[in-house]
């Protein structure tokens, strides 16, 4: 490949990147980034972990939502160097957050199956870690709270109801069966 100057100027300019460490699904990880890449690309791009995606990448749609110490985000608006000393649950995570072991879902995970809460899938796994989020924050009374509450979390294939519905089996555990 032909040399390219411009590139190496590029590169000369850069500025150095920050040392993050951070845990990420239970594992400590240290990671050199730099100052304008999102959680959600050093999650995507450099830690492999995929199962977050990325929709609008402007905070409007939620696929990219994950947990920080348990509390729900969008990840592209969060910038990888705030995450110093951050406990991250990703989807990949879930399971380990709830003491499954081996192959063995998230109990949202299978009420989401046993409620056929999803079409193509692209949504849910910011589904998932939010409604996780809404559970840590507790003071969910009716499925209405359920749907202002996850409201930020868009699903163009329309499966609302059954997204309701599982997320109310375990929120609202009185209550889930009959939810719309
Ligand atoms: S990708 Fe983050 S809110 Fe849409
Ligand atoms: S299941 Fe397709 S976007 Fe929600």
């Amino acid at each position: 490949m032909a040399h390219d100057p411009l590139a190496d100027q590029v590169q000369a300019a850069a500025p150095p990147p920050h040392t993050v460490a951070l845990r990420v699904n239970g594992e400590q990880r240290t990671v050199e980034v730099q100052s304008w890449v999102t959680l959600l690309d050093l999650l995507r791009e450099r830690l492999r972990l995929t199962g977050t995606k990325k929709g609008c990448d402007h905070g409007q749609c939620g696929a990219c939502t994950v947990l920080v110490d348990g509390r729900r985000i969008n990840s592209c608006l969060a910038l990888a160097v705030m995450q110093e000393g951050a406990d991250i649950t990703t989807v990949e995570g879930l399971p380990a957050l709830a003491g499954c072991t081996g192959d063995a879902l998230h109990p949202l995970q299978q009420a989401f199956i046993d409620h056929d809460a999803f079409q193509c899938g692209y949504c849910t796994p910011g589904q998932l870690c939010s409604a996780v989020g809404l559970m840590n924050e507790g003071g969910v009374r009716h499925v209405g709270d359920i749907r202002e509450r996850m409201s930020g979390n868009l699903c163009r294939c329309g499966a609302y109801p059954q997204i309701v519905q599982a997320v109310a089996e375990l929120a609202l555990p009185q209550q889930g069966k009959e939810a719309p």
